[in-house]
């Protein structure tokens, strides 16, 4: 048996274990090693690199745990027959699935969510059942599968504190769809984003017709700032980018400025349980049913590909955004909903984001090591990116350096308008961990070592 093209580094920053294994998962991501290999025995494996058997035992424990590898009781340890090259698999969720390419580049997105290959027989038992249920006749419920949204309902009061009745949820095709209805519903009048903000609200605001004005993403939102506004466009559970949770303060500031001006709260909750310090912070529609459209998404918990999410429209909204959507046909498609009600019910969202908030802790500890002594962070980090403020020519030569290695590195100018913010948006969802840190020592010598 061939020993394996792995050089491990003793003097280097990382275990020798999880040196192994990192580099063990490279050589499955890329192909070197094909699904079915057999890998060299512990035994063989640590003798050959003159470590103790218990670092090749630690590593190959690890790529079992995580679905790379198989072990065989009394064969051996195989490459997992689902542990093919991103090359040639592109439907099931996993480390392998496409990242965001632009221009040949890894993108280090925020949005993009780490889905373990553990989490894979679930995701097929799913579509199995899609393909053995009868699709409905016609045009379906325009608000979505009732049974779908019963499930949404009692897992909002479970996970948001959001209590609300089933029919006062819709099934949407992800958050921008979800605000387009809402947008199609509101009053005439502009729109205030947070600035930074969420690019995709900025642009769906637009194209709706809509001005948009910017809302400063830290300041409180009073009823100054709200008047004149159809809605208030916000992220308080992670503001987006920046990552502060909006103080209860402003949240009760923001929900009084809406009662006084008429402007409607639009709640962008994208990723809130993937809070790894402390427990997530109740939706604010919870707080105020009444003013606050609420828009949650299954692209934090499950492939983004698979665009659905769900809305809570404030209730006065409710009857013109059904009617809407009956006159549209709108929705999310039918497979997409189904899938979503067994993913649902089998409990596999929640176990994809406990196993995501251990990897995005980790990884988020690897990342502040990294820019820590060059960066101030902008918030506590929490769900699968961090904001690090640093001038921008130096935030412009950490996304040089990470170019040349292969990686779009966010920049926080980007998604300024007026605001000023500087520095970088280091996503860590949608890449391996090897891609990781590839792109973090990149970044490490664009700072200057
Ligand atoms: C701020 C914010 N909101 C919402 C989303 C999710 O959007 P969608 O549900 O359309 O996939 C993202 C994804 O990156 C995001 O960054």
């Amino acid at each position: 048996m061939p020993a394996l093209p792995v050089r491990l580094d003793r003097a280097g920053r990382d275990p020798l274990g999880a040196q192994l294994s990192a580099q063990v998962r490279d050589l499955v991501s890329r192909g070197t090693l094909r699904r079915g290999d057999r890998l060299p025995s512990t035994r063989a494996l640590a003798a050959d690199l003159g470590v103790a058997r218990s670092v090749a035992e630690q590593a190959y424990d690890q790529l079992v745990a995580e679905g790379w590898l198989t072990a065989r009781r009394g064969s051996g340890t195989f490459v997992a027959a689902d542990a093919v090259p991103r090359t040639t698999t592109r439907a099931a969720p996993g480390p392998r699935r496409p990242v965001a390419q632009r221009g040949g580049l890894v993108r280090l997105s925020t949005g993009e969510p780490w889905i373990d290959p553990r989490h894979r027989a679930g995701w097929r038992r799913a579509w199995r059942e899609v393909s053995a249920t009868p699709p409905p006749r016609g045009y379906d419920d325009p608000c979505g599968l009732p049974a779908l949204r019963t499930a949404l309902a009692e897992r909002l009061g479970r996970t948001r504190g959001l209590v609300v009745d089933p029919d006062e949820v819709v099934v949407t095709a992800g958050t921008t769809a979800g605000f387009r209805d809402l947008l199609g519903v509101l009053p005439a009048g502009p729109v205030g984003i947070e600035d930074p903000g969420y690019r995709a609200a900025v642009a769906t605001a637009r194209a709706a017709g809509r001005a948009v004005v910017d809302l400063p993403a830290e300041a409180r939102h009073d009823e100054a700032a709200l008047r004149g506004l159809a809605a208030a466009y916000v992220t308080p559970a992670h503001q987006h980018p920046l990552g502060r949770v909006m103080p209860a303060d402003d949240r009760r500031a923001l929900l009084a400025a809406s009662r006084a001006t008429g402007a409607v709260v639009v709640e962008d909750d994208y990723d809130s349980e993937l809070r790894y310090d402390v427990a997530p912070v109740p939706a604010l529609a919870a707080l105020g049913r009444d003013r606050v459209g609420y828009l949650g998404t299954a692209s934090k918990s499950a492939p983004p590909g698979l665009r659905i999410g769900w809305l809570v429209p404030p209730p006065g909204m409710l009857d013109d955004v059904a009617r809407q959507r009956a006159v549209l046909h709108d929705v999310a498609a039918w497979p997409t909903q189904r899938a979503l009600l067994t993913l649902l019910r089998d409990g596999w969202l929640d176990a994809v984001l406990r196993t995501a908030r251990r990897v995005y802790a980790e990884r988020s500890a690897r990342v502040a090591a990294v820019l820590a002594p060059h960066a101030t962070p902008a918030a506590t980090s929490a769900g699968m990116y961090s904001t690090w403020l640093l001038p921008q020519d130096a935030a412009l030569s950490a996304r040089d350096a990470a170019r040349r290695a292969g990686f779009d590195l966010p920049l926080l100018s980007d998604l300024c308008r007026t605001a000023g913010d500087t520095g970088v948006v280091v996503g860590f969802g949608g890449v391996d961990d090897a891609e990781l840190d590839r792109a973090l020592a990149a970044i490490r010598s664009g700072l200057g070592g």
